[in-house]
């Protein structure tokens, strides 16, 4: 016996040295040390069965051979494990630096770029006009009697008598139209100025998107036509109505709603309950706003809108509160990010 446990001990040290992994460490362990099969335990089982004069001298043994085995395999495994810390790739200094995250287009910036991208390939080109305009170019070019009601919604601030924030983007319509003749088709971006209330889809001042087109024997079915079809790119499915309307500048005139993308139409905060959320206003030009411009309305027809897109990126972002565009929380930029 005392031969069998000296060969045992040899042969799992040998094994041991020709391990190389640690779970081949482990294997070896539990081959000779495990408490259920393994050979050291088929010893043990055997000891009271000796004459007692050679017992004493087997369990030392066997205390020895296990005390040596589990040494053994203790070294192993930290050979090992110092290895594979060895082996592990270096720390690479000339790796380029991580890039921080230095900022993110504002959602309502991102949706204005992908509106005039989709007219773009219809044609249109943009014109800009003043933030700071006259009382003419917002209201009286734009066919609004002095003192009419629909002044109202649109009360603004003052800068002189005569100077005021524009309230809209369709002052535009009419610098377009003074400096270049028709045919025209142009989209005009920029900021407007009223005395809208701060609400999940209101603010007090806010970018619009105005759109022009004029030219001989343009329709109403060009609008709605050209309308649905930037939805449908815009949206890919959408779901769009249009409601009569009345604006001094368009007769007749019309608001598009597009069905709450956020809601599916079962009514919300962002669209107010209703299902639907306006984007935009529009109508054919009245022949009082081509003539104020200088444009013959025998001749000319055309149409216009003016479209919010801080509501179109409501809907395309899934953002339920417009006061969430103003918030400057990065949270938001950082969720759009590219
Ligand atoms: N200017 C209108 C508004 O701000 C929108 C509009 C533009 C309506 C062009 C018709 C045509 O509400």
């Amino acid at each position: 016996m005392l031969n069998e446990l000296q060969e045992l001990e040899t042969r799992a040290l040998a094994a041991l040295a020709k391990a190389t992994t640690l779970p081949e460490v482990e294997e070896i362990r539990v081959r000779f040390l495990g408490r259920a099969s393994g050979e050291l335990n088929a010893f043990m089982a055997k000891l009271p069965t000796l004459p007692p004069e050679e017992r004493r001298a087997a369990g030392k043994m066997l205390n020895d051979v296990k005390a040596h085995i589990t040494e053994a395999i203790a070294e192993r495994a930290a050979e090992l494990e110092a290895a594979a810390v060895r082996e592990a790739p270096a720390l690479d200094l000339s790796m380029p630096g991580r890039q921080t995250w230095r900022g993110g287009r504002h959602p309502v910036t991102l949706v204005i770029e992908e509106i005039e991208q989709i007219f773009r390939q219809l044609g249109f080109t943009i014109s800009l006009g003043p933030e700071a305009e006259t009382e003419w170019y917002n209201f009286g070019a734009l066919n609004f009697p002095p003192n009419h009601p629909a002044m109202d919604a649109h009360d603004t601030i003052y800068l002189s008598d005569d100077v005021l924030l524009r309230t809209h983007t369709s002052p535009v319509q009419i610098r377009t139209l003074q400096r270049w003749p028709p045919p025209i088709r142009v989209l005009a971006p920029g900021n407007v100025f009223r005395r809208d209330p701060f609400d999940a889809s209101h603010a007090p001042g806010f970018a619009q998107i105005e759109g022009l087109s004029i030219d001989e024997g343009v329709s109403f079915v060009d609008l709605k036509a050209t309308l649905t079809h930037f939805a449908r790119e815009f949206f890919g499915t959408a779901i769009t109505r249009f409601r009569p309307s009345f604006f001094p500048f368009t007769e007749p005139s019309a608001e598009m709603d597009v069905q709450c993308r956020l809601c599916k139409g079962a009514g919300c905060s962002a669209c107010k309950g209703t299902g639907w959320m306006e984007i935009l206003g529009s109508g054919m030009v009245h022949p009082a706003v081509l003539e104020a411009s200088g444009v013959d309305s025998d001749r000319y027809s055309g149409w216009a809108f003016g479209m919010g897109p801080g509501r179109v990126a409501l809907q395309r972002y899934g953002i339920p509160d417009i006061r969430a565009l103003y918030d400057t929380d990065v949270r938001v930029l950082l969720s759009l990010s590219e």
